[in-house]
């Protein structure tokens, strides 16, 4: 149904100027008036502002920063990452969304992109929900089958980071960091971060979903965010665009994806060091599932373990956590 909607969506914005007739839209979909009127109600939820009625005829008033994969789909540089595409106004999570997809037992590519204007209930790290606002952020899935042993799985998620850095830095000019694993950080305030689903047996992984959120357009945070979250828009000043951040993005992960297959973990592993003020001599509190490491970073070991040494001298290499506490 939302595909419909995209090209419901689609004829609007290619008649801005005047009111474009509910019958013919009706017509030209092929549906009844009265899902049309529906579908433009779930348009007005996500924020298109559409004045009129089915008798008057509908036109936009403002033009909708929606991920329309119409406008973006001719615009992708890439060749696997976004070929397959699945756009929605509102979903629960796009992680869940690609999880059941893959659970159906159909063969799902290589590279599919799911992306959301908006999620009921986003999923973070550590059980936390992802704050998603609509049509304000990026909320997307790629679903991966990456040929590495699962040992290596983390290195795409380090990957992930330093495309996505690469993309935002280019197209706002801000100074983005990386914040172990893999949150982006402006100045000091997370405005990323990603979530891996994985799943793998010893020696192969059957597929890797990797969510990213990335606050772009918020102007103002829940209370409880507030401190600690930003957006590409409040570290600006202006609004930025999500099409092009998401065009880079997924050519820069392509791109990193393919040096890694042939280069190696070498290649993510200097990548994210070069990014990250995290990698090397930042003292860090990292709470790993029930023990806590406190000590200074010392680098990415060989498959992307974050080195910490210790006040005791002992150099402790972790593959997860969260950085809790960390100089600034
Ligand atoms: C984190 O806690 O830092 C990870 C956040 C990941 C959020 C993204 S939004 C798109 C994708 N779908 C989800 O449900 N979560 C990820």
């Amino acid at each position: 149904m939302d595909r419909k909607i995209d090209e419901l969506l689609f004829a609007l914005t290619q008649n801005m100027t005047i009111a474009v007739s509910g019958e013919k839209l009706a017509r030209d979909l092929g549906v009844s008036h009265s899902t049309l009127a529906r579908w433009i109600e779930k348009l007005r939820n996500a924020g298109v502002e559409v004045r009129g009625e089915i008798f008057t005829g509908y036109r936009l008033t403002r033009v909708p920063d929606v991920l329309l994969p119409q406008v973006f789909r001719p615009r992708l540089r890439t060749h696997r990452l976004g070929r397959t595409l699945y756009h929605f106004y509102s979903v629960d999570s796009t992680n869940a969304f690609a999880l059941r997809l893959l659970g159906r037992g159909q063969n799902v590519a290589e590279g599919t992109l799911i992306l959301a204007e908006s999620q009921t209930a986003g999923r973070g790290r550590m059980g936390r929900q992802w704050h998603s606002e609509p049509e304000s952020g990026l909320y997307l899935s790629l679903v991966l089958k990456p040929e590495v042993p699962p040992t290596l799985a983390p290195l795409i998620t380090l990957g992930c980071a330093v495309a996505l850095h690469n993309a935002v830095e280019k197209n706002t000019r801000l100074d983005v960091d990386i914040k172990w694993p893999n949150d982006l950080l402006i100045g000091g305030k997370k405005v990323a971060g990603m979530l891996a689903e994985i799943q793998a047996d010893l020696d192969r992984i059957h597929f890797l979903v990797m969510g990213v959120g990335l606050n772009v357009n918020h102007s103002v945070f829940p209370e409880d965010l507030a401190a600690t979250a930003t957006s590409l828009r409040l570290a600006s000043g202006h609004a930025q665009s999500r099409v092009e951040i998401l065009l880079d993005f997924l050519e820069q992960f392509e791109g990193l994806l393919d040096r890694f297959h042939t280069g190696g973990p070498e290649v993510i592993v200097s990548e994210w060091t070069r990014h990250s003020s995290f990698a090397n001599g930042k003292r860090v509190e990292i709470a790993d599932g029930s023990r806590v490491v406190e000590g200074v970073t010392r680098g990415l070991n060989a498959v992307g373990a974050l080195r910490v040494e210790t006040s005791a001298g002992r150099v402790e290499e972790l593959y997860s956590g969260e950085v809790r506490k960390w100089e600034r």
